[in-house]
């Protein structure tokens, strides 16, 4: 009986230390949300980055966010942690100069097995936006994922696919719309557009390109 008491008490304990230390680490909202961009706003292999100067970028465990995208992006965090999954970011704005290294790459990448230029260039663009069209560049796309543990992935993914709306990202390429994206199924990008608008994004099944009305 004694032993029992003890080990409640020393789980009582951990259990306060843990929460403490978790509501302590967690990051502080930001009070003045200075918009430097319009979330949603559709920049794709058609419709260029209005500008990368001016966007205020933050960050969020290492990675910078548009401002407008951040507290929400918080939330989800939180909420996910509470159904036990862990998002993992792995990507988030890149300057136009980070896109070109990370366009130049893949394209170099085909190249090497042996695809041509002008094959390889195509290839590239299922995957990589050119410099200039990439979304990553407003700082309002993230990319999921944990590399190397597939279970940990699809727990994420799945998780996202569910709940990401509420919290205003959507999927930003799905499945079965590479006619409309022209980018291939990413299960791990997703795209801040604010709340309203993610929920019918979502709950009507249509891309960014849709809800705009237009390529
Ligand atoms: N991978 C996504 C499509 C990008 O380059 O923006
Ligand atoms: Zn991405």
């Amino acid at each position: 009986m004694n032993f029992l008491k003890k080990l409640i008490s020393i789980l009582i304990i951990f259990g306060i230390i843990y929460f403490g230390v978790t509501w302590y680490l967690k990051p502080d909202k930001i009070k003045d949300v200075e918009s430097t961009i319009n979330p949603e706003v559709l920049v794709n292999y058609n419709h260029q980055i209005p500008s990368d100067k001016n966007i205020k970028l933050i960050d969020y465990k290492g990675y910078r966010i548009a401002d407008i995208a951040y507290n929400d992006l918080v939330d989800m965090d939180e909420a996910a942690q509470k159904d036990g999954v862990i998002l993992q970011i792995n990507n988030s704005y890149r300057s136009t100069d980070e896109q070109k290294q990370m366009f130049n790459d893949k394209l170099i990448s085909y190249q090497n097995e042996g695809y041509s230029y002008e094959e390889a260039y195509s290839q590239t663009k299922l995957t990589v936006q050119e410099p200039g069209y990439s979304e990553h560049q407003t700082g309002l796309a993230i990319d999921f994922s944990e590399s190397g543990n597939q279970i940990h992935n699809d727990q994420m993914w799945d998780w996202l696919k569910q709940n990401a709306y509420k919290y205003g990202f959507i999927l930003r390429y799905p499945e079965d719309k590479y006619d409309i994206t022209k980018i291939t199924y990413e299960p791990w990008h997703y795209r801040y557009v604010g709340k309203e608008v993610a929920k019918y994004i979502t709950q009507n099944n249509l891309t960014l390109e849709e809800y705009v009305g237009g390529n």
